[in-house]
């Protein structure tokens, strides 16, 4: 079994730059379907998540080149056909397949998507949407079939602002007949990503980054290209990482505007760190005040740091009091912290931190991505040797993570061990 083994205690200096982000990238792929043309997306990670992806653009007998972070897409010769429960599996974002052949061949047949365990993660947003949009659907066990004879435009109030459910209906929409409303859409940055591809492709979509987004559909998509947006995830993962053991730490590529909340919270924590337009150099302080923290759809603090940003408050001098929101089951990172040292009382969705309390390198195990990277960061501020197995999760999500580690004097890498 593959494990990340650190060493902490370390001060690390230098530069991380910072890669385009994953949940981003997951939806312009499938979006490259919509069209027989090519399109071309830069600044493309390379991550488990990402030739997962690939994996099932070539089923479907699309070409695809990927050489540094450019990602070429040729889907002149994409047939529909089954997506298997081994390839859909992988990953979350296989669902945007849904969207995209349905838009593209009126009918789609695919396994229930994967993803991290960390609620139940229901998808019935999307297929209420689909049905709206003309689909039946026909679920047999996990395998679900969807056709749309005729696919049209709907109005579709989200109950719930799901980036998933926003994206798939984008994707439909955009080749259906007539408009499409969606009412409570996500507002992510990665929903305007996706939609600046789209409408470089030919699409005619408005109200992307608000609440309101209104899809014309049109006949045809064609060739396009786009820049995948910087991974806000990954950098305030590396944020926090800065304002706990780094000495001119500087994190760049990222976008200070994607990264408000995370920032507003460490300027109350007294996290030393300076802004520029695009990057930020963080130093390590002795003291950091404690803050309460409640995760919430955007531009809310992101559920994917409420696991990272745990860290930071096992740090902080006196009570913070950290609330999710979003996912029922996202507190896998507690125990394991609590392993190494920290002072925790939590429940699935609720935890309250005494701090500060000093870190023990320990064998912990990531239950899910972001719970891991709450494991990397503990690892490389704590004493000692940390090692962390089921490092497959954390893998899908961060690019080269030990090299980036290294290259700022981190003292990390990956062991065989059982
Ligand atoms: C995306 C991100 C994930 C992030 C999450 C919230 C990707 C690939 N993943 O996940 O990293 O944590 O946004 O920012 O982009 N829901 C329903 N029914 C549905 C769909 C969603 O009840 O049909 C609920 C979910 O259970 C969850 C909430 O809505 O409680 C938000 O989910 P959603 O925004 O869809 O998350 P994902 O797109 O899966």
């Amino acid at each position: 079994m593959k494990k990340i083994m650190i060493n902490g205690g370390k001060t690390l200096s230098g530069t991380i730059n910072i890669s385009g982000a994953k949940n981003s990238v997951v939806a312009l792929i499938p979006a490259a379907i919509l069209t027989d043309g090519v399109v071309k997306i830069y600044n493309t990670p390379h991550l488990t998540d990402t030739e997962n992806l690939r994996r099932i653009i070539e089923l479907l007998g699309g070409q695809i080149e990927f050489g540094r972070g450019e990602l070429k897409i040729d889907g002149k010769n994409v047939k529909n056909c089954v997506i298997p429960a081994d390839l859909s599996n992988q990953l979350r974002a296989s669902y945007y397949f849904m969207g995209a052949l349905l838009g593209r061949f009126r009918r789609v047949d695919i396994y229930f998507p994967g993803g991290c365990k960390i609620g139940a993660r229901p998808i019935d947003l999307h297929l209420k949407a689909f049905k709206k949009m003309g689909a039946t659907i026909v679920r047999d066990g996990d395998k679900y079939t969807l056709v749309a004879e005729r696919l049209h435009g709907a109005k579709i109030y989200l109950d719930v602002a799901s980036v998933g459910a926003t994206v798939n209906i984008l994707l439909a929409a955009s080749l259906a007949s007539g408009e499409t409303i969606i009412e409570n859409a996500a507002k992510e940055p990665e929903i305007i990503n996706i939609v600046s591809l789209l409408n470089n492709m030919g699409a005619r979509i408005s109200g992307a980054g608000t609440d309101k987004i209104v899809i014309i559909g049109v006949d045809k998509l064609h060739g396009a290209t786009i820049e995948t947006i910087p991974d806000r995830i990954e950098a305030g993962t590396y944020m926090m990482i800065g304002a706990l053991v780094g000495h001119d730490f500087k994190v760049d590529n990222l976008i200070p505007e994607h990264l408000d909340t995370l920032i507003s919270k460490m300027r109350d924590m007294g996290v030393d760190f300076k802004l520029d337009h695009d990057s930020i150099v963080l130093n390590r302080v002795d003291q950091f005040e404690p803050v309460d923290i409640k995760t919430l759809v955007y531009p809310g603090f992101p559920t994917d740091l409420g696991q990272p940003m745990a860290v930071l408050l096992t740090q902080a001098n006196g009570s913070s009091k950290f609330v999710e929101t979003i996912y029922e089951r996202r507190g896998g990172h507690f125990p394991e912290l609590v392993k190494m040292g920290a002072d925790i009382e939590f429940t699935n969705t609720k935890a309250k931190f005494k701090g500060p309390s000093k870190l023990k390198g320990c064998d912990v195990s990531a239950s899910d991505l972001r719970a891991g990277a709450a494991l990397i960061i503990a690892g490389l501020l704590a004493e000692g040797t940390t090692k962390i197995s089921n490092i497959e999760h954390i893998l899908r999500g961060y690019e080269d993570l030990v090299e980036k580690l290294s290259s700022v004097g981190a003292d990390i890498k990956i062991v065989e061990e059982n």
